[in-house]
């Protein structure tokens, strides 16, 4: 886990706005990596339940998933703040399918992490799921801009407090396909 400080400088252009690569493919990759067998050290006496926080975990939690070469299930939730809402939180959540949590090691699996406002949510509606342990994987954690007090216990990339996009992450709908996490332009 690092701070990234390095561009490659190339540049695309989304709707009204221009990004450079942030985090190339290799870097997301060898991150992951660590992650996933830091995963498989930690929950290789269980069999747990990797839950993908729809859509922004998408692509992230299909490559993490590749990686973890133990015995596991997925799921999905999806989770979408209600709008014109102060930030304390008001998250609204979909389940995918049932879910059968009880007893079970949930890993929630995030794109990234800013105020920690949805995790807190998620958090406190999963524990109505009696699961044994809920940890937090992410891919990106900004935290700076972090409010809450849970910890997140797997982090490839601890990220500078600024407008990302790609690998899930989107702008007003568009970019979650890019394989590179990009970053504004003006926020250079
Ligand atoms: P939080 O509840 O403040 O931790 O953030 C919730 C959601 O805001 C994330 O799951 C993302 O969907 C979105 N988000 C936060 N930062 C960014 C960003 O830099 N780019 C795109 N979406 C973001
Ligand atoms: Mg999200």
């Amino acid at each position: 886990m690092y701070f990234r400080k390095r561009f490659f400088g190339r540049m695309i252009t989304v709707r009204d706005k221009q990004f450079d690569v942030y985090l190339s493919q290799v870097e997301i990759a060898n991150e992951m990596e660590r992650v996933a067998r830091n995963l498989m050290h930690d929950y290789r006496d269980s069999t747990p339940i990797f839950l993908g926080i729809l859509h922004g975990s998408f692509m992230f939690f299909s490559d993490l998933m590749k990686e973890y070469r133990l015995e596991c299930e997925v799921g999905f939730l999806k989770a979408s703040s209600y709008l014109g809402m102060e930030t304390t939180g008001r998250v609204k959540f979909h389940e995918a399918g049932e879910l059968d949590l009880e007893g079970r090691d949930v890993i929630l699996v995030e794109d990234i992490v800013d105020t920690g406002n949805t995790l807190k949510a998620l958090h406190d509606h999963l524990k109505t799921h009696n699961p044994k342990s809920v940890k937090t994987c992410t891919l990106l954690f900004k935290k700076e801009a972090y409010k809450q007090n849970l910890p997140i216990d797997y982090v490839c990339f601890e990220v500078d407090n600024k407008f990302l996009l790609g690998y899930g992450l989107d702008y007003d709908g568009l970019g979650r396909n890019l394989p590179e996490v990009y970053i504004l332009k003006e926020d250079l």
